[in-house]
């Protein structure tokens, strides 16, 4: 405890003798970190969706359903399907970040870090990440998956963007890939409706400008697995005669306890990540939320008091892609993007998982 009335001078005579030289190594100090602290900015986007489609007209002779109902229960109007023999997540996710290489200029030899979210790996192992480096010739990168479901993308991206914060590496690619159809019984209504496949991937490089992934807050509750999981073919349950006759190697939801923490946890987590960042309506040029629901969207949008005008949604033609979705958005929406956009990416899935990550874009695209 200090003494009372002797002067603080005295505990700190070096310090507050000479404060102008405390002034400056303060500066200083604040200048080297944010110097030597890079962020990891998206340096390109892009995405692949397969060509065949399943529209909601083809669904309604597959199961006891309407094209009404689909819309208006969830905005879907039709999916993309990976059709052919031996294609599987990785070649979609290959095709992605061919085309963001290509984009970006850059030799796949480049990469220092190749990650992959998906729930429909090509297979329990390897990672499908390390397919995906092979396929394009990744032959420097590391790679390996994350399963955060439809939250995998902003769980790989935040993981990515530590690497290139740290100063470790140069150059890291994060990809979100699903292929849901080979996991959907094409018998039930509840799930066969939402899902489609497709891949998106971007890019990232460390910038010292001040844009980049700048902050992201991640949450997970595992005891919402008991409302959207598969039920085998993982080590508690085998894969079985029994099981495949049971059809529990396909997703099973519950949707209505799976929506209403959806609504809540993407629309909570979006309004945190604004108030933690001193982010209002009129900062966030868009909303980038994950697929799941029209009615998800609107609630997370509403919630953050953003218009319309500034969400990304293409549910209606691609369906919820699982990890593919945000960037998917991104790649749609590439063109309307400008350098210093302040922009909130949003996702809730199974896990259950959930969480937004702060980005301000990083380029212009040429016209
Ligand atoms: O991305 C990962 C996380 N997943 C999500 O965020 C999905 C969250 N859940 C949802 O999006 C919605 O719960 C669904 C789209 C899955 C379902 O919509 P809902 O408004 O919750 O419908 P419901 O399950 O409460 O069913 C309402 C009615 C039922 O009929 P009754 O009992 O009212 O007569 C269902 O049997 O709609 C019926 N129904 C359908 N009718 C026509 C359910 N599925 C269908 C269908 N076509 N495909």
């Amino acid at each position: 405890m200090r003494k009372q009335g002797r002067p603080l001078q005295s505990y700190f005579p070096t310090i507050l003798q000479s404060s102008s030289v405390v002034t400056f190594a303060r500066i200083s100090n604040r200048l080297t970190a944010s110097m030597s602290k890079p962020t990891a900015a998206i340096t390109a986007v892009h995405g692949y969706l397969p060509p065949d489609l399943l529209t909601n007209f083809d669904l309604e002779k597959m199961v006891d359903t309407t094209d009404e109902w689909i819309r208006t229960r969830t905005g879907v109007q039709e999916r993309h399907i990976l059709k052919g023999e031996g294609l599987g997540t990785s070649d979609m996710g290959a095709e992605a970040v061919k085309g963001l290489l290509a984009k970006r200029g850059i030799d796949a030899s480049e990469i220092d870090l190749l990650i992959c979210a998906t729930v429909t790996p090509d297979h329990v192992f390897p990672a499908t990440a390390n397919i995906i480096s092979d396929k394009i010739g990744a032959t420097n990168a590391w790679s390996y998956d994350i399963n955060a479901a439809c939250s995998g993308f902003l769980y790989a991206l935040t993981t990515g963007s530590q690497f290139i914060e740290t100063g470790k590496y140069k150059k890291v690619v994060v990809v979100g890939a699903d292929k849901m159809s080979s996991i959907i019984d094409y018998t039930d209504r509840a799930t066969c409706i939402i899902f489609g496949d497709g891949a998106g991937a971007v890019l990232l490089e460390p910038t010292e400008e001040g844009t980049g992934i700048l902050d992201s807050i991640l949450k997970s509750d595992g005891s919402g697995r008991q409302y959207l999981h598969q039920k085998a073919g993982g080590s508690v349950k085998p894969a079985s005669h029994e099981t495949v006759d049971k059809k529990e190697h396909f997703v099973f939801q519950d949707g209505q306890p799976v929506f209403k923490a959806a609504v809540k946890g993407m629309a909570d987590v979006s309004a945190e990540i604004m108030e933690k960042n001193h982010l209002s309506a009129d900062d966030v040029a868009w909303l980038v939320p994950h697929q799941a629901n029209l009615r998800i969207i609107d609630a997370t949008a509403s919630r953050m008091g953003v218009g319309p005008e500034k969400v990304m949604v293409n549910i209606q033609r691609y369906g919820n892609t699982t990890a593919g979705t945000i960037p998917l958005c991104l790649w749609d929406w590439e063109k309307q993007l400008k350098k210093g956009d302040n922009i909130i990416l949003a996702a809730f899935g199974g896990g259950f998982t959930w969480g937004a990550v702060y980005v301000k874009w990083a380029y212009n695209t040429p016209a």
